[in-house]
């Protein structure tokens, strides 16, 4: 609805309203000993209380819009850090490439590497694989997430993606997907949210698998490339971006950014603890009934739960570029 048809509307209101002014219950047919000259100064202070009802309105409807818009302008991007509340064993012959949390402290993992690649039931509290399909030696595979009873995952350099039954793990079907490559694979529980290593976020159609939009992500005007495993929490996109220990939040509607998490103390424990062939931070998995967060890496041996709180300082200039942002990968 347009301002003027607002302001038409609210001006015209009082007419029908029974404690406005000018309604019928103060008519001059109520009053009948009144003045011509009274009449009139009684008709122009009803004017000036509509006249100034309407301009009221109209202030009240600018200055709505205006701070709509500034808003969405104006995004305004937070800084996390993160603090370990729990850890369980992680098999640290896992290059995790997604994960996810399916309930009854139980998640599904999907492994890269050829010969390697396999995708997983694992039990939280354990860490013990309960269930293993192993992928073909000519597979390498990549993102997972879970709609209803199926497992749906990607493979990397192919758009040739899987379909699995999450109670035996037995492949039911495959699929072709219109992204560039197969990296992470997400779900609000209706759609799915794809990423390839670029830029973008993908949403498909769970049922053809195309690209029902593609959404550039952005940090203060960069792009934010190698955007990897996903997680869909509370609405958000979260987003490892791969060769960091940063994690993006990504709005799922328009891919408008929304800030950064940082989790550089993961890697520095493990280091100091002795671990020094871990690979990169990579898995992400939201347990919605509890509201735990679980991340891990490729070759972790552990899988962390962690809480997310504020950074209160202010962060030099030119850090998060260094800490985050990578330039784009080609593997060809
Ligand atoms: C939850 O997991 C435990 C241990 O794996 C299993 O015994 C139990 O049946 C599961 N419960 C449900 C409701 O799936
Ligand atoms: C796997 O489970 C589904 C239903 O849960 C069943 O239809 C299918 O036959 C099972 N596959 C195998 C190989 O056991």
């Amino acid at each position: 609805m347009g301002i003027r048809s607002l302001r038409k509307k609210k001006a015209r209101e009082p007419q029908n309203n029974p404690l406005s002014p000018n309604s019928s219950m103060v008519s001059s047919a109520s009053s009948p000993s009144l003045t011509p000259r009274r009449k009139a100064s009684r008709l122009y202070a009803n004017f000036y209380v509509i006249l100034s009802v309407s301009l009221f309105v109209s202030v009240i409807v600018l200055l709505n819009i205006s701070s709509y818009k500034l808003r969405a302008f104006e995004r305004v991007i937070s800084y996390h850090m993160i603090k370990v509340v729990n850890e369980f064993p992680h098999d640290p012959q896992a290059f995790t490439q997604g994960l996810l949390y399916a309930g009854n402290d139980t998640l599904f993992e999907s492994t890269g590497l050829y010969g390697k690649s396999s995708v997983r039931k694992v039990a939280l509290r354990t860490g013990k694989v309960e269930k293993l399909k192993k992928m073909d030696g000519s597979l390498f595979g990549e993102g997972l997430t879970l709609i209803g009873e199926r497992l749906f995952q990607v493979t990397w350099l192919q758009k040739l993606g899987f379909i699995y039954d999450q109670k035996n793990l037995s492949k039911v079907g495959t699929f072709n997907h219109e992204m560039k490559d197969g990296w992470g694979l997400a779900t609000d529980g209706k759609v799915l949210f794809g990423s390839d290593g670029s830029s973008s976020l993908y949403e498909l159609d769970p049922r053809t698998f195309k690209a029902v939009s593609k959404q550039v992500v952005y940090y203060k005007g960069h792009q934010v490339h190698n955007l990897n495993e996903l997680e869909y929490i509370n609405g958000e996109i979260w987003a490892n971006v791969y060769m960091t220990d940063c994690i993006a939040r990504i709005s799922p509607n328009n891919g408008g950014f929304l800030g950064w998490i940082l989790l550089s103390n993961l890697r520095k424990g493990l280091v100091e603890a002795g671990h020094r062939d871990i690979d990169v931070l990579n898995g992400i998995a939201w347990d919605d009934e509890q509201k735990r967060i679980f991340v891990t890496g490729k070759m972790w041996p552990k899988l962390y739960e962690v809480k997310v709180f504020p950074i209160n300082k202010p962060i030099e200039e030119g850090v998060i570029e260094q800490l985050c942002l990578r330039r784009p990968l080609t593997f060809t």
